[in-house]
């Protein structure tokens, strides 16, 4: 048994990393990425893909980053190499906890530009802008904001800004009174919004969109997709579960708290797509319309709800929250390795840290206007980043991530911080996380290569 203890201080108590992870997990990923790539990809087959990929994949590879941040106690970097050295293995797997820090950073700067949408909805909202608005009104506002580079450079800069403070107020201060109130009322006011989508009379439309399972639309490139979204949504692949994993209890159980995350991370995005569904399909809106999709559906819902100007503009408020923990965590990973290595205060990295992201993310941000012609392997800049990272960076991550913790780490560790409470939970963790995992995601990666060059 080892007793180590983090730099960076501790939770509270076991609820406080729930609330902190499930802030980590809920955010953009659920209410804004995966109602518009669910469009994007036809819907049914694309969420029974997503499922099964949280549940086999996911899961697993959440256990095994919380359990090597739980016994290094360090930046992700740092624990992977502790627990590497502790292993007799390579000093070198600490490079995939530098990967993730850098995919972090790469996330960090389309994420904060959607956040920035976000505050600006908030506003509108609270102005009272959205009362009545219809289907074309609320597209004109959409398109008007992202061919606006200095409105959108005003409300992006504000959440970079209110990121870097959390981030500068360290693991008590910062992280557990930030999500203690808002993750609740989010769910609360999720549930108003989907009261208000049975009444739409498209409800039942959204719900075989999204749960009647047609095969015939899905491709390798879906497949990929849904994968590569199981690990944004729990926020995996990058070292942000290792990093709040370093801050836990050593007595608390992993096993049960990953699926509590999980459980709530996914009720989260289904909620809010059957939401979203119900009021595309009740305005003749586009499924397929991408990003801009939930802040061209939201604002028709709730211009037209009783009520709707209050449950609107508090909803947004939420949204902002959530994307708020989120990019707190994006950056955790970053953060608690420049404090380690420079020795550095937490003000001073959050304060370097949160001027590179927002330098960085000006690319994406300009990627709607100035810099809408500038393309990456035909994609804009945030469409790029956004497609890379998810799909590409934290994949790779979770996958080297579970060769690591499933062929290196010794059983005798592993088995240790689990501490599952049946024998043979263990054997099919450690099963799905040397081989069904890596199979998956390896397979996946292959057969999306080979449906688009072969
Ligand atoms: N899980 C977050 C979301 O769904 C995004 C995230 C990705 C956070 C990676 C941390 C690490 O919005």
């Amino acid at each position: 048994m080892q007793t180590k203890k983090s730099m960076h201080g501790a939770w509270a108590n076991r609820w406080m990393f729930v609330l902190a992870a499930t802030g980590s997990a809920v955010g953009l990923g659920n209410i804004w990425k995966f109602p518009y790539i669910t469009g994007e990809n036809g819907g049914g087959a694309f969420v029974l893909v997503y499922l099964v990929c949280i549940l086999l994949v996911g899961l697993p590879i959440m256990m095994a980053e919380v359990l090597v941040g739980r016994r290094g106690r360090e930046s992700p970097m740092n624990s992977m190499r502790d627990v590497a050295l502790e292993t007799g293995s390579s000093s070198l797997w600490r490079f995939v906890g530098g990967m993730g820090a850098i995919t972090g950073f790469l996330i960090f700067c389309f994420y904060t530009v959607v956040a920035g949408w976000v505050l600006y909805y908030v506003a509108g909202m609270g102005l009272g802008q959205f009362e009545g608005i219809d289907r074309a009104g609320s597209e004109a506002i959409f398109t008007k904001l992202i061919s606006s580079p200095g409105t959108m450079i005003i409300w992006y800069t504000v959440f970079v800004v209110l990121t870097a403070m959390v981030t500068a107020g360290g693991v008590n201060k910062g992280l557990e009174r930030a999500s203690r109130i808002m993750m609740p009322l989010l769910f609360v006011l999720l549930v108003v919004l989907l009261g208000y989508a049975t009444t739409t009379g498209s409800f039942g439309e959204s719900w075989h969109f999204m749960f009647d399972f047609n095969f015939d639309k899905l491709t390798w490139g879906s497949v990929l997709v849904a994968m590569g979204h199981s690990f944004f949504t729990l926020s995996l692949g990058m070292g942000t579960m290792m990093a709040y994993g370093s801050y836990m209890g050593k007595k608390d159980s992993i096993g049960s708290t990953v699926l509590m995350i999980s459980v709530l991370d996914t009720l989260v995005a289904l909620m809010a797509g059957l939401a979203i569904f119900a009021v595309v399909f009740a305005n003749g809106m586009n499924a397929e319309s991408g990003p801009g999709l939930m802040l061209n559906a939201l604002p028709v819902a709730f211009g037209n709800m009783p009520g709707g100007q209050l449950f609107g503009f508090l909803f947004f408020v939420m949204v902002a929250f959530a994307a708020w923990t989120s990019a707190i965590s994006i950056l955790e990973p970053a953060a608690a390795w420049v404090v380690e290595t420079f020795g550095l205060s937490r003000k001073k990295t959050a304060l370097i840290l949160g001027i590179i992201g927002w330098v960085l993310g000006l690319g994406a941000l300009l990627s709607f206007s100035t810099l809408s012609e500038v393309k990456i392997i035909d994609m804009t800049i945030f469409d790029f980043l956004d497609f890379f990272t998810a799909n590409i960076l934290l994949p790779l991550g979770g996958l080297l991530t579970s060769i690591f913790v499933g062929w290196f780490v010794t059983p005798s560790i592993s088995r240790d911080e689990l501490a599952l409470p049946k024998a043979w939970l263990y054997v099919a963790w450690l099963f799905v996380i040397r081989v069904v995992s890596p199979l998956a995601v390896a397979t996946i990666f292959v057969a999306q290569l080979v449906e688009k060059f072969g």
